[in-house]
């Protein structure tokens, strides 16, 4: 038998005790043994099928030498952070979806776990029940990885595709998420990119092995987006989804950052709905390959934690290296990046084309909406300056 413990019993870490529960037989198959959760800490004890299990003590799980594996769903980076780095320094394996955590102090709890031979994984950090962390840092470990993009938050993609197919609010799309558990203890993550841009660092780190800093990286989410640009372009044959990237770019560096963007209709990635996610990873011996699934949601997430616990029980001591340094170096302001842009302005075609040159124009109806040549960010901004500009998105090249 072996024994595990769930920090924190919100959506995910429910999950994680159903697929431990409902998954038993194939679980024990793969192991060769039972896995059991033994206990799970919580903030405050509650009723409920896992009253028998639960804990408010740290402690119990610290210092019980027969739990193996632990796997953190608190969130945050305060008492997760804590108590990872505790159970770490105990000999323990740490399995976790807390992208906030890995992305602020992953290569730090790396090291930690390195030094005391155990394991520290997050494959649920990143598109929930996608498995995308492995094949990146496994299955193309042979590549240069040059671009990774994608749709990498659920809660904004499902409101995207609620307000643009069922004609729902803002507000009315938001609740469903929640609802549905898809949505952050405090949404504005999602809703302002902030979890999106999170997993952008991640993917960062382990493609281009540096720390990309969460404050580094400008995060826009879909708060100012206007269904009036949505269906422009898809007038012309775009879609419009928020996107998280990073790059490495052709002068050296790299760089990374999230906003919305136009994507042509023609790219897989355009048809993305609903909570789903994708993620496109460019690599140099590969080319551009695309995972897709549920990016979030309680057991999409649990599966990929449960799937870290069994690879750390069979990994056991610890995994083989991902490369992740703590160095900064080479990160370049992401306005720098040359792309096709979109506008759309209180004004008319001379006015963009004074200010741009030649533009192939979208719409013309008091407004004008507009794409203007291969540019950088900052040559957006320099030359719009003097426009009234309502909207502004890069283009998917
Ligand atoms: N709030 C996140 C999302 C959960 O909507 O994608 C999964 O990380």
């Amino acid at each position: 038998m072996i024994q595990i413990a769930i920090m924190g019993l919100g959506t995910v870490g429910t999950g994680v005790a159903k697929v431990v529960e409902e998954n038993a037989e194939q679980i024990q198959h793969k192991l060769g043994e039972p896995l059991r959760v033994k206990t799970v800490l919580v903030r405050h004890l509650k009723d409920g099928p896992y009253r028998h299990l639960m804990t408010d003590d740290f402690q119990k799980i610290e210092a019980d030498p027969e739990i193996r594996v632990v796997v953190e769903t608190i969130g945050g980076v305060g008492a997760a952070y804590e108590y990872t780095k505790r159970a770490l320094a105990a000999g323990k394996h740490v399995v976790t979806a807390n992208k906030q955590l890995v992305a602020e102090k992953g290569c730090e709890l790396l090291e930690l776990a390195k030094a005391h031979d155990v394991s520290y994984l997050f494959e649920a950090s990143v598109g929930g029940g996608i498995p995308v962390l492995h094949p990146l840092t496994q299955c193309m470990a042979a590549n240069r990885i040059d671009e990774i993009y994608g749709i990498l938050n659920g809660t904004t993609n499902y409101i995207l595709t609620r307000m643009v197919r069922a004609g729902a609010t803002f507000a009315e799309a938001l609740a469903e998420a929640q609802a549905k558990g898809y949505a952050e203890a405090d949404p504005t993550a999602d809703v302002a990119g902030i979890d999106a841009g999170r997993k952008t660092c991640i993917l960062a780190d382990l493609a281009f092995g540096r720390q990309v800093d969460p404050e580094q990286v400008p995060m826009e989410g879909i708060a100012g987006l206007s269904l009036e640009d949505v269906k422009i372009a898809r007038r012309a044959g775009y879609r419009v989804k928020l996107l998280g990237r990073a790059l490495r770019l052709p002068e050296g560096g790299h760089t990374a950052y999230v906003a919305p963007h136009l994507i042509s209709e023609e790219n897989p990635i355009s048809n993305v709905e609903d909570v789903f996610n994708a993620v496109m990873v460019r690599g140099n011996a590969t080319g551009e390959v695309m995972f897709y699934g549920k990016g979030a949601g309680e057991m999409p997430t649990a599966s990929a934690c449960v799937a870290d616990v069994m690879e750390c029980l069979q990994a056991s001591p610890r995994r083989q290296e991902i490369g992740w340094s703590d160095s900064t170096e080479g990160f370049q302001d992401p306005a720098e990046l040359r792309t096709r842009h979109y506008f759309r302005i209180a004004g008319s075609l001379s006015d963009a084309a004074a200010a741009f040159g030649d533009v192939e124009v979208l719409s013309e109806n008091g407004e004008t909406a507009f794409l203007t040549d291969v540019i950088s960010g900052q040559d957006a901004a320099r030359l719009s300056g003097k426009l009234n500009v309502r909207a502004c998105m890069r283009v998917l090249a």
